[in-house]
């Protein structure tokens, strides 16, 4: 059926009649609908051509969030060919993952061939055995502890690259798209390589601009999603391969040059990852996720603080006084989740999640819901935004950046209420590394300068996906010794 259906989707794209690319599309929705809502009887946006509504999850999270809810509290939309549940409510959630040890990952993320090639391996994406295997590989290198002991190098490293941003004392404008989005991915890739040399880093940024072209063709869904991608666009599947190799080369490299060293994980991971079954192609596509597939979403959690703080002086005044307190006790600080910095963080995680669907997993058992049953074995996925922006539990200022608002609520009741590293057993391995890389950064930065929105931009919480909505906004840096006031710089750039 799959086959079938496949091969229809990937004919279609090859026709060139418009009328008959619309009958094929109108046959081809009426079948996906067909086959599937004995299974998953949900309502929800109709079928649409090429992809279902594949991108409008990706890339549209903010707007499709919005959209669909009037499908009700649960719904179905189409990953492709594949149906997906969505949910909307803690309390379904809660049920949804109260099997989570048993649940399983799609290989491909229901995003189709070319996604499935480029990370179907990856840590986050397999499933039982392999998944526990890797896991307990990766995971003494990224505890809360481990990561204090790489806390110099991190700090080293987020110096290094804000030295060379900013020119001492003057003011700057900050594009989020500049050299400062590669920030948490240099950290942490100094904390799983030990220090890089110029030339890694280097070949690091030209296969981070590789992978970027690739993942470009993977968001365009279509004819790549399907195995004949080889033969219509070789080109571009070549790419991966071209990828792959580097990607291989780089990995051995860094491992034969730091075959002596004692605190570069890689020596140990590549050592692990030797002595097992495809444990090579499994710890590279792992690594890949963490650094390439992990770039975009650790900078945009940090340029949403960036840019919420930008609007709130009265924060930025608070966590000046906090970070001149800690003084001395810098690392203490930045480790604590009391903090008013901490709360910051969370508050621009919540409000701008970097993904508005979270990555599609199934339970082998039926789950009972607040108005349905789900069976087992069907996708489901999280729509975080009506998790993190829900009225009945974070209040009516639910879309207002209000970092207090977390001293008030107990984290037990956090669990199902609010989403960042993911909910049960899967979630982020890079929680502690990235929340520090991010908090570190900000420490840094806020003893030197202080910020404001540049121009006329604006938060926007409606429109785009929750981190193309971010892109094009811009900040100003002003050196605290400056005589002028955030308020001056406020005015002239307006
Ligand atoms: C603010 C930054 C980050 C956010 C918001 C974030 C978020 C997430 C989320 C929501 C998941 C679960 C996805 C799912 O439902 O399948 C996840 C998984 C994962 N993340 Fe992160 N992540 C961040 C940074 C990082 C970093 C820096 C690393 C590098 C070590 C990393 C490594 C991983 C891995 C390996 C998984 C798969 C875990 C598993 O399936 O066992 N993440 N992340």
């Amino acid at each position: 059926m799959y086959l079938g259906l496949g091969a229809a989707v990937v004919a279609l794209f090859l026709i060139g009649q418009r009328w008959l690319r619309e009958i094929c599309h109108l046959g081809i929705s009426w079948a996906v609908g067909f086959s599937f809502s004995p299974r998953v009887d949900l309502t929800g946006p109709q079928w649409t051509y090429p992809n279902g509504q594949l991108l409008g999850k990706f890339l549209n999270g903010v707007e499709s969030s919005r959209a669909w809810r009037k499908y009700g509290s649960v719904y179905r939309i189409w990953s492709l060919l594949t149906p997906e549940v969505v949910l909307t409510w803690p309390e379904d959630v809660q049920s949804f993952y109260s099997d989570s040890r048993h649940h399983e990952k799609s290989p491909s993320s229901n995003a189709g061939w070319l996604f499935q090639q480029m990370l179907g391996n990856a840590m986050g994406l397999v499933n039982g055995k392999r998944w526990r295997r890797l896991r307990t590989g990766f995971e003494k290198y990224f505890t809360h502890g481990f990561i204090a002991t790489s806390g110099p190098r991190i700090r080293e490293t987020i110096q290094r690259c804000l030295d060379e941003i900013f020119v001492p004392g003057q003011r700057t404008l900050l594009c989020p798209n500049s050299k400062f989005r590669a920030i948490p991915f240099l950290c942490t890739a100094a904390h799983i390589y030990g220090k890089l040399t110029e030339d890694e880093i280097r070949i690091l940024m030209e296969l981070c601009a590789l992978k970027r072209r690739i993942f470009g063709n993977i968001l365009k869904g279509g004819v790549y999603c399907f195995p004949i991608a080889q033969w219509v666009r070789p080109a571009e599947v070549k790419e991966l391969r071209l990828f792959t190799s580097d990607w291989l080369d780089f990995n051995k490299k860094a491992v034969e040059s730091r075959k002596e060293s004692r605190d570069a994980p890689i020596v140990r991971i590549w050592e692990r990852a030797r002595k097992e079954e495809n444990g090579i192609k499994e710890t590279l596509q792992t690594l890949d996720e963490m650094l390439f597939a992990n770039l975009d979403v650790s900078a945009h959690a940090l340029i949403a603080l960036l840019l919420f703080l930008a609007h709130s002086p009265e924060s930025q005044d608070i966590l000046h006084l906090e970070v001149n307190a800690a003084e001395g006790n810098i690392d203490k600080y930045c480790n604590s989740k009391e903090t008013f910095l901490q709360n910051c963080l969370w508050e621009a995680m919540r409000l701008k999640p970097v993904s508005v669907f979270s990555m599609p997993e199934k339970s082998s058992s039926q789950t009972r819901l607040c108005s349905t049953i789900i069976p087992a074995d069907t996708w489901v996925v999280v729509d975080a935004l009506s998790i993190n922006c829900n009225p009945a539990f974070w209040g009516d200022d639910c879309e207002s950046f209000n970092p207090n608002r977390f001293q008030r609520i107990s984290k037990a009741d956090l669990k199902w209420n609010f989403f960042t590293y993911g909910f049960g057993t899967r979630q982020c391995l890079g929680k502690y590394i990235a929340d520090y890389i991010i908090k570190m950064f900000l420490i840094l930065l806020i003893q030197k300068y202080e910020w404001t929105p540049h121009g006329n931009d604006t938060l926007r919480h409606e429109g785009g996906s929750a981190w193309a909505s971010m892109s094009g906004i811009h900040i100003v840096l002003i050196p605290r010794c400056d005589t002028k006031t955030r308020k001056d710089s406020m005015h002239q750039t307006q």
